[in-house]
């Protein structure tokens, strides 16, 4: 789902690029990611805070892919070397041949996808054998807090909670390796491809 004016106007700040490279990629790497030499996807990429951190450390390749083109386009004019955006949904993956990435990265997106279960099938596809998917997101709880506070409107039908998220992930192909979440908030996954 698009984002809400207030909130796409929120990520352009530069808090959120300090954010992921401080919380988000920080615990992803505490979690095992190491960059160098991957074949990445980055679902819901932004306007491309997160690929400058990635293409930074020389992954083999790097794929960003969102939804809204106002976002791919901020991302497109950073030129960053060896980057590569694409529009399209997370949930629906089949652009991407079987087996062509060695890590899924999603930050902060998932609470926008209504069709979040299906994100897993998605990835089980284009992951290699022992792939994984590192995932920082928010859980219903936090995001009805944001809204009351922010407004900035999200859909009721994406929300999960954490457990549910697991649960899914766990359902559909992939085995927990970590997890850990700031006060039910925000929560960190790796999810490792069975
Ligand atoms: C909260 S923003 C986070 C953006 C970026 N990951 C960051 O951390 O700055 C959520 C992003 O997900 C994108 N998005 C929403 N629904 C999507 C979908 N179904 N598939 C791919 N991207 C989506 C939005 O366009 C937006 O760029």
């Amino acid at each position: 789902m698009k984002l809400s004016t207030k909130e796409f106007d929120a990520m352009q700040m530069g808090w959120r690029k300090w954010y992921i490279e401080k919380m988000e990629l920080k615990t992803f790497k505490k979690f095992g990611l190491s960059i160098k030499g991957l074949d990445i996807l980055e679902v819901g990429c932004g306007s491309g805070y997160a690929a400058s951190l990635l293409t930074a450390e020389q992954p083999n390749s790097y794929t960003g892919l969102d939804i809204m083109p106002e976002q791919l386009e901020i991302a497109r004019g950073r030129n960053l070397p060896g980057a590569c955006f694409v529009a399209g949904s997370a949930e629906d993956l089949s652009r991407f041949p079987d087996g062509s990435f060695d890590a899924v990265l999603d930050f902060c997106i998932l609470h926008h996808v209504e069709g979040w279960r299906s994100f897993f099938d998605a990835c089980h596809r284009v992951l290699r054998d022992g792939g994984s998917i590192y995932a920082a997101d928010l859980s219903k709880r936090c995001i009805h807090i944001v809204d009351a506070l922010l407004h900035w409107g999200h859909a009721e039908e994406a929300l999960f909670t954490f457990k549910e998220f697991e649960t899914e992930a766990n359902r559909r192909g992939f085995a927990t390796v970590h997890k850990t979440s700031d006060l039910g908030l925000e929560g960190y996954f790796r999810f490792d491809k069975r």
